[in-house]
Protein backbone atom coordinates (compact mmCIF):
# COMPACT_ATOMS: atom_id res chain seq x y z
CA UNK A 1 0.00 0.00 0.00
CA UNK A 2 -0.86 3.08 0.12
CA UNK A 3 -3.10 2.33 -2.54
CA UNK A 4 -3.49 -1.43 -4.84
CA UNK A 5 -5.95 -1.58 -7.43
CA UNK A 6 -8.14 -4.42 -7.78
CA UNK A 7 -8.91 -4.48 -11.48
CA UNK A 8 -10.74 -7.52 -13.86
CA UNK A 9 -8.77 -8.70 -16.42
CA UNK A 10 -11.37 -9.67 -18.77
CA UNK A 11 -15.30 -9.03 -19.12
CA UNK A 12 -16.39 -9.55 -15.86
CA UNK A 13 -17.09 -11.83 -13.17
CA UNK A 14 -13.15 -12.82 -12.58
CA UNK A 15 -13.78 -13.23 -8.81
CA UNK A 16 -12.76 -9.31 -7.73
CA UNK A 17 -14.64 -9.74 -4.70
CA UNK A 18 -13.09 -12.52 -2.96
CA UNK A 19 -9.86 -10.85 -3.76
CA UNK A 20 -10.75 -7.30 -2.14
CA UNK A 21 -12.60 -8.70 0.67
CA UNK A 22 -8.71 -10.42 1.30
CA UNK A 23 -6.43 -7.27 0.75
CA UNK A 24 -9.13 -5.00 2.90
CA UNK A 25 -8.62 -7.19 6.19
CA UNK A 26 -5.06 -4.91 5.96
CA UNK A 27 -6.26 -2.04 4.63
CA UNK A 28 -7.83 1.27 5.87
CA UNK A 29 -10.41 1.84 3.37
CA UNK A 30 -11.95 -0.13 -0.14
CA UNK A 31 -13.31 2.64 -2.46
CA UNK A 32 -15.09 1.44 -5.76
CA UNK A 33 -14.52 3.28 -8.34
CA UNK A 34 -16.80 3.07 -11.05
CA UNK A 35 -20.12 1.15 -11.66
CA UNK A 36 -23.10 0.85 -10.39
CA UNK A 37 -25.62 -1.70 -9.06
CA UNK A 38 -24.11 -3.78 -12.27
CA UNK A 39 -21.59 -5.81 -10.23
CA UNK A 40 -22.24 -8.86 -8.75
CA UNK A 41 -19.40 -8.99 -6.21
CA UNK A 42 -19.33 -12.36 -3.82
CA UNK A 43 -17.73 -12.57 -0.66
CA UNK A 44 -17.92 -15.68 1.32
CA UNK A 45 -17.29 -15.50 5.18
CA UNK A 46 -17.48 -19.05 7.72
CA UNK A 47 -19.53 -21.04 4.94
CA UNK A 48 -21.97 -17.86 4.62
CA UNK A 49 -22.05 -16.04 1.23
CA UNK A 50 -22.69 -12.33 0.91
CA UNK A 51 -23.82 -11.23 -2.48
CA UNK A 52 -22.71 -7.59 -3.05
CA UNK A 53 -23.84 -5.35 -6.07
CA UNK A 54 -23.19 -2.08 -4.95
CA UNK A 55 -21.25 -1.95 -2.06
CA UNK A 56 -17.88 -2.30 -1.47
CA UNK A 57 -16.77 -6.12 -0.98
CA UNK A 58 -14.73 -4.88 1.87
CA UNK A 59 -18.12 -4.09 4.28
CA UNK A 60 -17.67 -7.38 5.55
CA UNK A 61 -14.72 -5.74 8.06
CA UNK A 62 -16.00 -3.29 10.59
CA UNK A 63 -12.75 -1.01 10.79
CA UNK A 64 -12.60 -1.01 7.51
CA UNK A 65 -14.25 2.25 6.24
CA UNK A 66 -15.99 1.56 2.63
CA UNK A 67 -16.34 4.36 0.18
CA UNK A 68 -18.48 4.20 -3.16
CA UNK A 69 -16.49 7.34 -4.81
CA UNK A 70 -17.14 9.96 -6.96
CA UNK A 71 -17.20 7.75 -10.38
CA UNK A 72 -19.73 5.47 -9.23
CA UNK A 73 -23.15 5.67 -9.45
CA UNK A 74 -25.57 5.09 -7.01
CA UNK A 75 -29.53 3.37 -7.00
CA UNK A 76 -31.05 4.74 -3.96
CA UNK A 77 -33.12 1.34 -3.77
CA UNK A 78 -30.86 -0.90 -4.09
CA UNK A 79 -28.71 0.87 -2.03
CA UNK A 80 -31.17 0.84 0.41
CA UNK A 81 -32.28 -2.99 0.25
CA UNK A 82 -28.50 -4.02 0.46
CA UNK A 83 -28.00 -2.38 3.67
CA UNK A 84 -31.15 -3.81 4.98
CA UNK A 85 -30.14 -7.23 3.63
CA UNK A 86 -26.66 -7.04 5.28
CA UNK A 87 -27.79 -5.42 8.57
CA UNK A 88 -30.65 -8.50 9.03
CA UNK A 89 -27.48 -10.76 9.04
CA UNK A 90 -25.80 -8.52 11.37
CA UNK A 91 -23.44 -6.12 9.25
CA UNK A 92 -23.72 -2.75 10.31
CA UNK A 93 -22.76 -0.52 7.31
CA UNK A 94 -21.72 1.85 9.84
CA UNK A 95 -18.75 2.27 7.73
CA UNK A 96 -20.06 2.85 4.27
CA UNK A 97 -19.57 6.45 2.88
CA UNK A 98 -21.37 7.59 -0.64
CA UNK A 99 -19.52 10.30 -2.21
CA UNK A 100 -21.80 13.11 -3.02
CA UNK A 101 -20.84 13.17 -6.56
CA UNK A 102 -21.93 10.05 -7.25
CA UNK A 103 -24.93 10.24 -9.75
CA UNK A 104 -28.02 8.80 -8.57
CA UNK A 105 -29.22 6.17 -11.02
CA UNK A 106 -33.44 7.18 -11.24
CA UNK A 107 -36.12 4.74 -12.05
CA UNK A 108 -36.13 6.82 -15.11
CA UNK A 109 -32.51 5.46 -16.47
CA UNK A 110 -33.91 1.65 -15.51
CA UNK A 111 -36.96 2.24 -18.06
CA UNK A 112 -34.90 3.83 -20.35
CA UNK A 113 -32.30 0.62 -20.35
CA UNK A 114 -35.11 -1.47 -21.22
CA UNK A 115 -36.64 0.56 -24.19
CA UNK A 116 -32.93 1.31 -25.56
CA UNK A 117 -32.46 -2.62 -25.34
CA UNK A 118 -35.51 -3.43 -27.01
CA UNK A 119 -35.08 -0.79 -29.54
CA UNK A 120 -31.15 -2.18 -30.20
CA UNK A 121 -33.08 -5.42 -31.32
CA UNK A 122 -30.94 -8.34 -32.75
CA UNK A 123 -27.74 -6.38 -31.91
CA UNK A 124 -28.70 -5.65 -28.38
CA UNK A 125 -25.80 -4.88 -25.74
CA UNK A 126 -27.14 -7.52 -23.32
CA UNK A 127 -26.96 -4.99 -20.61
CA UNK A 128 -27.86 -5.61 -17.05
CA UNK A 129 -30.86 -3.13 -17.14
CA UNK A 130 -29.39 -1.59 -13.92
CA UNK A 131 -30.13 2.11 -15.90
CA UNK A 132 -26.08 2.08 -16.06
CA UNK A 133 -25.68 3.46 -19.66
CA UNK A 134 -28.64 6.39 -19.39
CA UNK A 135 -26.95 7.36 -16.14
CA UNK A 136 -23.75 8.07 -16.82
CA UNK A 137 -25.11 9.20 -20.49
CA UNK A 138 -27.00 12.23 -18.58
CA UNK A 139 -23.82 12.43 -15.96
CA UNK A 140 -22.17 13.63 -19.22
CA UNK A 141 -24.58 15.08 -21.12
CA UNK A 142 -24.95 18.03 -18.34
CA UNK A 143 -28.96 19.15 -19.80
CA UNK A 144 -30.26 18.91 -17.82
CA UNK A 145 -28.22 18.22 -15.11
CA UNK A 146 -28.20 15.01 -13.69
CA UNK A 147 -29.14 14.30 -10.22
CA UNK A 148 -26.01 13.50 -7.80
CA UNK A 149 -26.26 12.08 -4.23
CA UNK A 150 -25.71 15.51 -2.53
CA UNK A 151 -29.09 16.60 -4.49
CA UNK A 152 -31.02 13.90 -1.88
CA UNK A 153 -30.25 15.99 1.27
CA UNK A 154 -33.30 18.70 0.24
CA UNK A 155 -36.21 17.00 -0.65
CA UNK A 156 -38.11 20.35 -2.72
CA UNK A 157 -34.14 20.45 -4.46
CA UNK A 158 -34.71 16.77 -5.68
CA UNK A 159 -38.47 17.25 -6.54
CA UNK A 160 -37.64 20.09 -9.42
CA UNK A 161 -34.90 18.25 -10.56
CA UNK A 162 -36.77 15.13 -11.19
CA UNK A 163 -39.50 17.75 -12.67
CA UNK A 164 -36.64 19.12 -15.19
CA UNK A 165 -35.40 15.27 -15.75
CA UNK A 166 -39.22 14.28 -16.47
CA UNK A 167 -39.98 16.88 -18.90
CA UNK A 168 -37.25 15.58 -21.37
CA UNK A 169 -37.17 11.79 -20.42
CA UNK A 170 -41.02 11.64 -21.07
CA UNK A 171 -40.86 13.55 -24.39
CA UNK A 172 -37.48 10.83 -25.64
CA UNK A 173 -39.82 7.78 -23.54
CA UNK A 174 -43.12 8.90 -25.30
CA UNK A 175 -42.01 10.03 -29.25
CA UNK A 176 -39.12 8.31 -29.42
CA UNK A 177 -40.82 5.10 -27.61
CA UNK A 178 -43.76 4.99 -27.31
CA UNK A 179 -43.90 4.25 -23.82
CA UNK A 180 -46.35 6.55 -21.48
CA UNK A 181 -44.83 9.00 -19.43
CA UNK A 182 -43.65 8.84 -16.10
CA UNK A 183 -45.56 10.62 -13.01
CA UNK A 184 -43.40 13.04 -10.92
CA UNK A 185 -44.89 12.22 -7.99
CA UNK A 186 -44.42 8.55 -8.32
CA UNK A 187 -40.90 9.06 -9.19
CA UNK A 188 -40.08 11.35 -6.67
CA UNK A 189 -41.60 9.12 -4.07
CA UNK A 190 -40.13 5.75 -4.94
CA UNK A 191 -36.70 7.73 -4.08
CA UNK A 192 -37.88 9.53 -1.05
CA UNK A 193 -38.71 6.25 0.21
CA UNK A 194 -35.48 5.14 0.51
CA UNK A 195 -33.86 8.25 2.41
CA UNK A 196 -34.33 7.63 5.43
CA UNK A 197 -31.55 4.73 5.24
CA UNK A 198 -29.32 6.17 2.72
CA UNK A 199 -29.06 10.01 3.78
CA UNK A 200 -26.37 9.11 6.50
CA UNK A 201 -24.16 7.25 4.06
CA UNK A 202 -24.05 10.50 2.24
CA UNK A 203 -20.68 12.28 2.74
CA UNK A 204 -17.45 14.57 1.52
CA UNK A 205 -15.80 11.24 1.26
CA UNK A 206 -12.17 13.27 0.28
CA UNK A 207 -10.88 13.58 3.52
CA UNK A 208 -11.05 10.38 4.17
CA UNK A 209 -9.78 8.80 1.30
CA UNK A 210 -6.33 10.96 2.03
CA UNK A 211 -6.46 9.71 5.69
CA UNK A 212 -6.47 6.38 4.52
CA UNK A 213 -3.25 6.83 2.07
CA UNK A 214 -1.48 8.64 5.06
CA UNK A 215 -2.07 5.49 6.69
CA UNK A 216 -3.51 2.08 6.45
CA UNK A 217 -3.41 2.28 2.89
CA UNK A 218 -6.84 1.98 0.33
CA UNK A 219 -7.89 -0.81 -1.64
CA UNK A 220 -9.40 0.85 -4.88
CA UNK A 221 -12.11 -2.00 -6.24
CA UNK A 222 -13.15 -2.10 -9.72
CA UNK A 223 -16.09 -3.43 -10.68
CA UNK A 224 -17.02 -5.34 -14.09
CA UNK A 225 -13.36 -6.24 -16.36
CA UNK A 226 -10.80 -4.73 -18.56
CA UNK A 227 -12.64 -5.24 -21.70
CA UNK A 228 -15.81 -3.85 -21.14
CA UNK A 229 -14.27 -0.67 -20.69
CA UNK A 230 -15.70 2.25 -22.86
CA UNK A 231 -12.59 3.09 -24.76
CA UNK A 232 -10.68 -0.76 -24.58
CA UNK A 233 -13.63 -2.94 -24.41
CA UNK A 234 -15.29 -4.55 -27.03
CA UNK A 235 -17.38 -1.58 -28.08
CA UNK A 236 -20.23 -1.30 -28.22
CA UNK A 237 -20.87 -4.42 -26.48
CA UNK A 238 -19.17 -3.06 -22.79
CA UNK A 239 -20.38 -0.57 -20.10
CA UNK A 240 -20.69 2.84 -20.18
CA UNK A 241 -17.57 3.45 -17.15
CA UNK A 242 -13.96 2.70 -16.70
CA UNK A 243 -13.42 -0.59 -15.22
CA UNK A 244 -9.46 -0.29 -16.06
CA UNK A 245 -6.79 0.64 -13.48
CA UNK A 246 -6.93 4.08 -14.86
CA UNK A 247 -10.74 4.68 -14.20
CA UNK A 248 -9.23 3.95 -10.28
CA UNK A 249 -7.57 7.25 -10.52
CA UNK A 250 -10.42 9.42 -12.24
CA UNK A 251 -13.06 7.49 -9.92
CA UNK A 252 -11.48 8.37 -6.72
CA UNK A 253 -9.04 11.37 -6.96
CA UNK A 254 -6.17 9.24 -6.24
CA UNK A 255 -2.96 10.44 -8.54
CA UNK A 256 -1.58 7.76 -10.08
CA UNK A 257 1.49 8.56 -8.64
CA UNK A 258 -0.33 7.22 -5.57
CA UNK A 259 -0.77 4.08 -6.59
CA UNK A 260 1.66 1.08 -6.16
CA UNK A 261 -0.18 -2.22 -6.80
CA UNK A 262 -2.45 -3.30 -9.39
CA UNK A 263 -3.86 -6.68 -8.88
CA UNK A 264 -5.16 -7.65 -12.14
CA UNK A 265 -7.44 -10.52 -10.99
CA UNK A 266 -7.96 -13.25 -14.08
CA UNK A 267 -10.07 -16.45 -13.66
CA UNK A 268 -8.01 -19.23 -14.75
CA UNK A 269 -10.30 -19.81 -18.36
CA UNK A 270 -12.80 -17.11 -19.71
CA UNK A 271 -16.64 -15.90 -19.11
CA UNK A 272 -18.50 -13.62 -20.49
CA UNK A 273 -21.90 -12.28 -20.30
CA UNK A 274 -24.04 -10.31 -22.89
CA UNK A 275 -23.37 -10.13 -26.35
CA UNK A 276 -19.67 -9.54 -28.21
CA UNK A 277 -16.88 -11.73 -29.49
CA UNK A 278 -15.22 -14.06 -27.27
CA UNK A 279 -12.30 -15.93 -29.52
CA UNK A 280 -11.69 -18.73 -26.60
CA UNK A 281 -15.78 -19.84 -26.48
CA UNK A 282 -16.33 -23.33 -26.11
CA UNK A 283 -19.59 -24.25 -27.47
CA UNK A 284 -19.71 -28.05 -26.50
CA UNK A 285 -19.54 -30.17 -23.25
CA UNK A 286 -16.33 -28.65 -21.97
CA UNK A 287 -18.03 -25.22 -21.70
CA UNK A 288 -21.08 -26.85 -20.55
CA UNK A 289 -19.20 -28.32 -17.84
CA UNK A 290 -17.45 -25.20 -16.87
CA UNK A 291 -20.49 -23.32 -16.35
CA UNK A 292 -21.97 -25.87 -14.10
CA UNK A 293 -18.71 -26.21 -11.59
CA UNK A 294 -18.08 -23.07 -11.75
CA UNK A 295 -21.36 -22.18 -10.99
CA UNK A 296 -21.36 -19.33 -13.96
CA UNK A 297 -25.05 -17.64 -13.93
CA UNK A 298 -25.11 -14.11 -13.40
CA UNK A 299 -24.84 -12.62 -9.52
CA UNK A 300 -26.67 -9.80 -10.74
CA UNK A 301 -29.32 -11.20 -13.53
CA UNK A 302 -29.22 -14.72 -13.62
CA UNK A 303 -28.20 -15.33 -16.94
CA UNK A 304 -26.08 -18.66 -17.73
CA UNK A 305 -22.06 -16.64 -18.57
CA UNK A 306 -20.98 -18.26 -21.94
CA UNK A 307 -17.68 -20.17 -21.30
CA UNK A 308 -14.32 -20.68 -22.94
CA UNK A 309 -10.64 -21.67 -22.43
CA UNK A 310 -8.25 -19.05 -20.83
CA UNK A 311 -7.66 -16.35 -23.52
CA UNK A 312 -3.83 -15.31 -22.87
CA UNK A 313 -3.65 -12.87 -25.85
CA UNK A 314 -6.54 -10.71 -23.44
CA UNK A 315 -4.48 -11.61 -20.39
CA UNK A 316 -1.75 -10.30 -21.89
CA UNK A 317 -3.24 -7.21 -23.28
CA UNK A 318 -4.85 -6.71 -19.97
CA UNK A 319 -1.53 -6.77 -18.08
CA UNK A 320 -0.13 -3.91 -20.42
CA UNK A 321 -3.30 -1.27 -20.43
CA UNK A 322 -3.55 -1.62 -16.36
CA UNK A 323 -0.07 -1.73 -15.64
CA UNK A 324 -0.73 -4.76 -13.67
CA UNK A 325 2.12 -5.51 -10.72
CA UNK A 326 0.33 -8.82 -10.23
CA UNK A 327 -2.17 -11.04 -11.52
CA UNK A 328 -4.53 -12.99 -8.44
CA UNK A 329 -5.97 -16.32 -10.21
CA UNK A 330 -8.86 -17.66 -9.27
CA UNK A 331 -11.53 -20.92 -9.73
CA UNK A 332 -8.31 -23.03 -10.69
CA UNK A 333 -10.17 -25.69 -9.14
CA UNK A 334 -12.84 -25.43 -11.74
CA UNK A 335 -10.58 -27.11 -13.89
CA UNK A 336 -9.81 -30.56 -11.79
CA UNK A 337 -11.53 -32.77 -13.55
CA UNK A 338 -10.12 -31.78 -17.17
CA UNK A 339 -7.74 -34.31 -18.70
CA UNK A 340 -6.04 -31.57 -20.96
CA UNK A 341 -6.39 -27.60 -20.86
CA UNK A 342 -6.21 -25.26 -23.68
CA UNK A 343 -5.12 -21.72 -23.23
CA UNK A 344 -5.02 -19.49 -26.48
CA UNK A 345 -1.34 -17.76 -26.96
CA UNK A 346 -2.11 -16.11 -30.61
CA UNK A 347 -4.69 -14.77 -32.47
CA UNK A 348 -4.21 -15.63 -36.18
CA UNK A 349 -5.48 -12.75 -38.42
CA UNK A 350 -5.67 -12.55 -42.29
CA UNK A 351 -3.38 -15.60 -42.27
CA UNK A 352 -0.74 -13.65 -39.47
CA UNK A 353 -0.41 -14.43 -36.12
CA UNK A 354 -0.64 -11.68 -33.53
CA UNK A 355 0.15 -12.05 -28.98
CA UNK A 356 -1.78 -8.60 -28.23
CA UNK A 357 -5.08 -7.97 -29.32
CA UNK A 358 -6.08 -5.97 -32.14
CA UNK A 359 -6.97 -2.58 -31.04
CA UNK A 360 -9.67 -2.16 -33.38
CA UNK A 361 -11.77 -4.74 -31.17
CA UNK A 362 -14.50 -5.15 -34.40
CA UNK A 363 -11.73 -7.69 -35.33
CA UNK A 364 -12.42 -9.80 -32.79
CA UNK A 365 -15.11 -11.93 -34.57
CA UNK A 366 -12.51 -12.36 -37.39
CA UNK A 367 -9.96 -13.79 -35.40
CA UNK A 368 -9.14 -17.49 -35.03
CA UNK A 369 -7.22 -18.57 -31.41
CA UNK A 370 -3.99 -20.42 -31.87
CA UNK A 371 -3.94 -22.81 -28.79
CA UNK A 372 -1.32 -24.54 -26.38
CA UNK A 373 -2.14 -27.80 -24.88
CA UNK A 374 -1.43 -28.54 -21.44
CA UNK A 375 -1.90 -31.61 -19.38
CA UNK A 376 -4.68 -31.37 -16.15
CA UNK A 377 -4.11 -32.22 -12.83
CA UNK A 378 -6.72 -34.48 -12.63
CA UNK A 379 -7.17 -33.63 -9.09
CA UNK A 380 -9.15 -31.79 -6.33
CA UNK A 381 -7.23 -28.32 -5.50
CA UNK A 382 -9.97 -26.88 -3.02
CA UNK A 383 -8.09 -28.23 0.46
CA UNK A 384 -4.89 -27.05 -0.93
CA UNK A 385 -3.39 -24.07 0.73
CA UNK A 386 0.30 -23.83 -0.06
CA UNK A 387 2.31 -23.30 -3.01
CA UNK A 388 4.17 -26.19 -2.62
CA UNK A 389 1.53 -28.70 -1.95
CA UNK A 390 0.47 -27.59 -5.89
CA UNK A 391 0.54 -30.55 -8.22
CA UNK A 392 3.32 -29.72 -10.91
CA UNK A 393 0.71 -30.01 -13.64
CA UNK A 394 -1.10 -26.63 -12.05
CA UNK A 395 1.62 -24.77 -10.74
CA UNK A 396 2.94 -25.09 -14.85
CA UNK A 397 -0.38 -23.76 -15.82
CA UNK A 398 -0.37 -21.22 -13.24
CA UNK A 399 3.68 -20.12 -14.10
CA UNK A 400 2.51 -20.16 -18.02
CA UNK A 401 -0.43 -17.72 -16.87
CA UNK A 402 1.97 -15.35 -15.14
CA UNK A 403 4.75 -15.62 -18.06
CA UNK A 404 1.77 -14.54 -20.55
CA UNK A 405 0.38 -11.81 -18.38
CA UNK A 406 4.16 -11.19 -17.58
CA UNK A 407 3.97 -10.08 -14.30
CA UNK A 408 4.13 -12.57 -10.73
CA UNK A 409 1.32 -14.07 -9.52
CA UNK A 410 -0.45 -12.34 -6.03
CA UNK A 411 -2.29 -15.24 -5.32
CA UNK A 412 -4.45 -18.45 -6.71
CA UNK A 413 -7.63 -19.11 -5.49
CA UNK A 414 -9.24 -22.45 -5.40
CA UNK A 415 -12.88 -22.13 -3.77
CA UNK A 416 -14.32 -19.28 -3.12
CA UNK A 417 -14.12 -18.93 0.95
CA UNK A 418 -11.21 -16.67 2.37
CA UNK A 419 -9.27 -19.51 3.30
CA UNK A 420 -9.06 -21.66 0.08
CA UNK A 421 -6.26 -18.81 -1.44
CA UNK A 422 -2.89 -19.87 -1.77
CA UNK A 423 -0.43 -16.99 -1.39
CA UNK A 424 2.56 -16.66 -3.61
P1 LIG B 1 -24.41 -2.56 -18.37
O1 LIG B 1 -23.19 -2.31 -17.56
O2 LIG B 1 -25.60 -3.01 -17.56
O3 LIG B 1 -24.76 -1.40 -19.25
O4 LIG B 1 -24.11 -3.79 -19.38
C1 LIG B 1 -23.16 -3.67 -20.44
C2 LIG B 1 -22.43 -5.00 -20.65
O5 LIG B 1 -21.59 -5.24 -19.52
C3 LIG B 1 -23.33 -6.24 -20.75
O6 LIG B 1 -22.72 -7.16 -21.64
C4 LIG B 1 -23.32 -6.80 -19.35
O7 LIG B 1 -23.58 -8.20 -19.34
C5 LIG B 1 -21.90 -6.51 -18.95
N1 LIG B 1 -21.73 -6.38 -17.50
C6 LIG B 1 -22.10 -5.34 -16.72
N2 LIG B 1 -21.76 -5.55 -15.45
C7 LIG B 1 -21.15 -6.74 -15.41
C8 LIG B 1 -20.52 -7.49 -14.37
O8 LIG B 1 -20.45 -7.09 -13.20
N3 LIG B 1 -19.99 -8.69 -14.72
C9 LIG B 1 -20.00 -9.13 -16.02
N4 LIG B 1 -20.56 -8.47 -17.02
C10 LIG B 1 -21.12 -7.27 -16.73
Amino acid sequence: MPATVVVGAQWGDEGKGKITDILAESAAAVVRYQGGSNAGHTVVVNGEEFKLHLIPSGILHEDTLCIMAAGTIIDPVCLRDEIAGLRERGVRCDNLRVSVNAHVIMPYHRVLDGLQEEARGKSSIGTTLRGIGPTYTDKTARMPRSIRMADLQDESHLRELIQDQLAQKNAVMEQLFGHEPLDPDDVFDEVAATLDVVRPHIADVRGAIREALAGGGLVLEGAQGTFLDLDYGTYPYVTSSHPVAGGACLGTGVGPTEIDEVVAVVKAYTTRVGSGAFPTELQDEIGDGLRERGAEYGTTTGRPRRCGWLDGVALRTAAEINGATSIAITKLDVLDELDTLRIATAYRIDGEEHTRMPENLDRLAEVTAVFEELPGWRKSLSELRAWDELPDEARAYVDRMSELAGCPIHCVSVGPSRRQTIMA
